[in-house]
């Protein structure tokens, strides 16, 4: 008898040893699509097959979206022995049936929650219930786990992811975790052996440079979230990365702004999570979000996150070194008018000391390729000569 219970303990803290995060599930950027940035509490399982089947049909599985993630607000209640249950007016097939049908697709399951006992949406959270609701998840056949922070008074951020990534963990199946704390407590400086991903701020809004009050909160313009980045790439690698929240692109700003907002968001190595109405996409929304090249840039295997290597006049140049030498370089104008660019490659040395890369167009000649255009710009061995358009980017792949 005592040697039983000496070898459940020794197990029994082995398994807290080793209690980990599931390794390699992200080494590129997670891509996908979440409900909230369009729908916010509008969700069913409708929506979801929808969502599902034209993630397909646009084009936007075969360049690479992968998880089908639906945010706040599919719950029901608790049933009397705790187990969560979806809303069965608006999932009558419950979630099984839902994850089996992304699965059919080829698309990956992804599901909400949060740290506290409510969700921001007034919903169960999971506080109490995290083992509980991490089986849940995987008898349904979750791939992706977004945990808010809502309702959090009092906890110990650290231990509440923690505590839900060893759930997690504890369930065998790999399910990518998500860290939606919004910044508060730089999970960048604790998270990376909990969490696949963690968002850098609050919450985006679908204007270019603006802050929406509510309150006691904000939520974002694209070039206030990209402001915030600002100190974070040093954390981003492949398996963690700094997540500025979800996409906006296809949710009322300008075509010229939806390509600036996707360009930047792939030169920050962010994960691509699109927010918008893929069962209705202009020619143009689609046309972004699956940008192949574009994509690349963001999905590089090197992992290292974009930075302003330059700015002037409303204008900023980004770079982000890429594998085999190349490097993205991105003209991002700001500004309410078009800038005309002269840009001598040759005096414009680029040093990237965080990671030990320079680009030096006196020693190396690359070969200019722009990823919006499709087409080549010749070399750095001539001036760049281009207008950048009003709230717009040129962005460029130099290959050596
Ligand atoms: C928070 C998150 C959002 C979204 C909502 C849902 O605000 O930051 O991304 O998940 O909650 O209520």
């Amino acid at each position: 008898m005592k040697r039983t219970i000496l070898l459940l303990f020794v197990l029994f803290s082995s398994s807290i040893a080793y209690a980990q995060k599931f390794e390699n599930l992200a080494l590129t950027p997670p891509m996908g699509w979440n409900s909230w940035n369009r729908f916010g509490c509008n969700v069913s399982e409708k929506l979801i097959r929808e969502t599902a089947d034209a993630m397909v049909s646009s084009g936007m599985k075969d360049a690479g979206y992968q998880y089908v993630v639906i945010d706040d607000c599919w719950h029901g209640e608790r049933d009397a022995n705790g187990f969560i249950q979806p809303n069965a007016e608006h999932f009558p097939s419950g979630m099984k049936a839902l994850g089996d049908y992304i699965h059919s697709k080829g698309l990956r399951f992804g599901i909400y929650s949060d740290v506290g006992a409510k969700t921001c949406g007034g919903k169960p959270g999971s506080r109490g219930h995290e083992y509980q609701d991490a089986i849940t998840y995987a008898s349904w056949g979750v791939d992706y786990l977004k945990y808010d922070w809502c309702n959090s008074e009092g906890i110990n951020p650290i231990g509440a992811y923690t505590a839900m990534r060893d759930a997690l963990y504890a369930t065998r199946r790999p399910i990518v975790f998500s860290i939606c704390e919004w910044g508060d407590n730089k999970p960048w400086e604790w998270a990376k052996p909990i969490g696949h991903l963690w968002r850098t701020t609050g919450d985006i809004t679908h204007c270019w440079d603006c802050e929406e009050n509510h309150g006691p909160w904000s939520s974002w313009g694209v070039m206030r979230i990209l402001d915030k980045q600002k100190g974070l790439r040093v954390h981003a690698k492949p398996g963690h990365w700094n997540d500025p929240d979800m996409m906006e692109v296809g949710n009322g700003m300008t075509v010229s702004e939806d390509r600036a907002h996707f360009s930047m968001w792939a030169m920050l190595a962010a994960p691509l999570i699109a927010g918008n109405d893929t069962r209705n996409m202009i020619k143009e929304t689609r046309e972004i979000l699956t940008n192949k090249e574009v994509i690349a840039v963001d999905q590089d295997a090197l992992g290292i996150q974009g930075f302003p290597a330059i700015s002037e006049d409303g204008l900023e140049v980004w770079a982000k070194p890429l594998s085999n030498g190349d490097w993205a370089v991105c003209f991002l104008n700001r500004g309410a008018t078009a800038k005309n660019l002269s840009f001598d490659w040759k005096e414009n040395f680029i040093k990237d000391d965080s990671f030990q890369r320079q680009f030096d167009a006196k020693q190396t000649t690359y070969k200019i390729r722009d990823l919006w255009a499709k087409k080549s710009l010749g070399t750095t061995a001539t001036i760049l000569k281009t207008t950048v358009p009003s709230h717009d980017v040129v962005m460029l792949r130099l290959t050596k």
